[in-house]
């Protein structure tokens, strides 16, 4: 697919217990964005946790390592233009929002799930060491997590169909302004090429766009 010229970077940091659906939400939307033509990467903590920050625990000093190191290599891909997210648990605000001063274009998504769903769905079988004292420092069980006082959304994964958790996130990036400069990119690069539309033609054409899902 060909990809955007003048794309606009910023961050999309997925924040949430373990088991809320962070990693699930974050690889549909990056599917979605990339699908589009857009630049996207994507860092997500289980993985990084086995290259970047191989070796780091879960203490809060490492855990603040490993939250530094994902928001470093996220303002560089930011600065550079294409689209970042981040998926960790994240749960001191602090250092998310040393993230957010660090990158500004930050667009903060709360994954939130009641403790409780998230025990009972215990994909990884960890919460149930974790509360048997096999897991020392379990987020949520044996560790602290700092909800988002002010987030920029909010998706409640326990009461949502992941589709609609999507959806949220699509249309709150377009609210925000986030995707905007892209469809005005492909505005641009058709009047460079010297074409002039007619009103009823614009009219199709952004129609067209929209059913693509561009604008
Ligand atoms: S963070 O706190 O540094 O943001 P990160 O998102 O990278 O955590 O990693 C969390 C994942 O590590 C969890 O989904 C879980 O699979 C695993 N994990 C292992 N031990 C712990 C623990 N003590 N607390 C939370 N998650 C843990």
């Amino acid at each position: 697919m060909k990809q955007k010229s003048n794309q606009k970077g910023f961050t999309l940091w997925f924040t949430g217990l373990s088991g809320a659906g962070k990693t699930t939400i974050a690889q549909k939307v990056e599917h979605i964005l990339r699908d589009r033509g857009l630049k996207v990467e994507s860092l997500d903590g289980d993985v990084v946790r086995t290259n970047l920050s191989k070796g780091l625990g879960f203490s809060k000093e490492d855990r603040d390592i490993n939250i530094k190191r994902i928001g470093f290599v996220c303002n560089l891909l930011t600065r550079n233009g294409v689209i970042a997210i981040a998926s960790a648990i994240s749960p001191y605000r602090e250092i998310r929002d040393h993230n957010r001063r660090l990158i500004g274009n930050f667009v903060e998504v709360y994954v939130k799930c009641s403790l409780e769903t998230c025990i009972k769905r215990d994909v990884k079988g960890l919460y149930k060491k974790a509360l048997a004292g096999e897991i020392k420092n379990y987020t949520g069980v044996s560790d602290p997590y700092e909800e988002p006082l002010n987030p920029e959304i909010i998706i409640d994964t326990d009461k949502k169909t992941a589709t609609e958790c999507v959806a949220n996130v699509l249309n709150k990036l377009e609210e925000l302004g986030c995707l905007e400069d892209l469809a005005h990119d492909e505005a641009d690069t058709q009047q460079a090429e010297g074409e002039v539309y007619t009103k009823e033609e614009e009219k199709k054409i952004k129609q067209r766009l929209r059913d693509l899902g561009y604008i």
